[in-house]
């Protein structure tokens, strides 16, 4: 049997911040509002989805002390791919030198959990050590003229190394999700830009991450008291703190970032995930409780025993 751990982290933004001021500046808002409704203070806005993901998958090497050529394979989350053909996976794998198979992953917010159980299957079926990345440009594909959606896009990348272990390793349960009759509440049509109901996907949002949590907590055989991090998907602070307050887990075991990088799509998780490990709040042992949920509608969480 062959489990995982995760050895290496990295992270990368856009040099480029945009405050709520800036964004009053040409929208119909203010940083009250944006503050009062989502939680979101600013966001970082630039850059290309490889190029973001080159410079965290970079950083995570460097921190797991290990060279591009010892990573067997690259899952890339995404969901504002560089182009349609190819992936964007590829230029990143060239672009760091890792030697076997690139994919990328569109689960919209849920792609970081989504890639974690893939790269969690390929290590289980024989691979070695696995980058997975969350990489976005949402601002790509945003209407920065529309204040319903581009007051809360962030773009961003995290990454991680993913290494094999003997046994059972940390990944003690997880789920994946979906149900495409619900499509039209987050999308984006080739050439368009991104459309968000946003009141429906607000409300779905939090009864299925509590959903999908629940299930992940009770299939590891732990109660919210066990876990020592929530670490969600930072789509407004209001949805975390409504699954919080449902979930029994209290706000100050949460990992919270969306103040300064707004909703970064599948990079969240990995940016929260950074954050909360390099301010020392992950150690030896913690259960870790990784949450998301977005556009198919897609949601899915896992547990993680940190360490080993
Ligand atoms: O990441 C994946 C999934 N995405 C999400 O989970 C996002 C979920 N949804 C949300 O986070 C929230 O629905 C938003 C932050 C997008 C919007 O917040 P809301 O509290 O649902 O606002 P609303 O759309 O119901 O609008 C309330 C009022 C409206 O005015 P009236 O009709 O009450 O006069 C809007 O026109 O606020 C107005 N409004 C704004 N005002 C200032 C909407 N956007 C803005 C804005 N600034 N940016």
């Amino acid at each position: 049997m062959r489990g995982i751990r995760i050895s290496g982290w990295g992270i990368a933004v856009p040099d480029k911040v945009v405050t709520n001021d800036d964004m009053a500046l040409n929208l119909d808002t203010s940083d009250a509002w944006i503050v009062e409704r989502t939680g979101i203070r600013e966001r970082h806005i630039g850059g290309t989805t490889s190029g973001l993901a080159i410079e965290a998958g970079q950083a995570a090497l460097d921190c797991a002390g290990r060279t591009a050529a010892e990573i067997d394979h690259l899952v890339l989350a995404t969901t504002t791919p560089d182009g349609i053909v190819p992936g964007t996976a590829p230029s990143v794998q060239h672009a760091l030198g890792i030697k076997g198979g690139a994919f990328d992953i569109n689960a919209a917010c849920s792609g970081f959990v989504y890639g974690l159980v893939t790269a969690a299957g390929l290590i289980a079926a024989g691979s070695g050590p696995i980058m997975l990345i969350g990489s976005e440009t949402l601002s790509n594909i945003t209407d920065m003229n529309d204040r319903a959606i581009a007051i809360i896009v962030g773009d961003g990348a995290g990454a991680v190394i993913i290494e094999p272990v003997d046994g059972a390793g940390g990944l003690l349960s997880w789920n994946l999700n979906s149900d495409g009759s619900l499509r039209h509440l987050l999308k984006c049509e080739h050439g368009g830009t991104l459309f968000m109901d946003g009141k429906e996907v607000f409300r779905k949002a939090v009864r299925v991450v509590v959903e999908s949590a629940e299930r992940a907590m009770a299939d590891a055989g732990l109660g919210p008291d066990d876990i020592s991090l929530l670490v969600p998907h930072q789509a407004n602070l209001r949805i975390i703190q409504a699954a919080c307050q449902r979930l029994g887990i209290p706000e100050e075991r949460t990992a919270v970032v969306i103040d300064r990088y707004g909703n970064t799509s599948s990079a969240s998780i990995p940016l929260a995930l950074h954050d909360a490990i390099v301010g020392g709040r992950v150690h030896d042992g913690d259960h870790l409780l990784l949450t998301g949920f977005g556009g198919g509608m897609t949601w899915a969480s896992a547990v993680l025993r940190w360490g080993g």
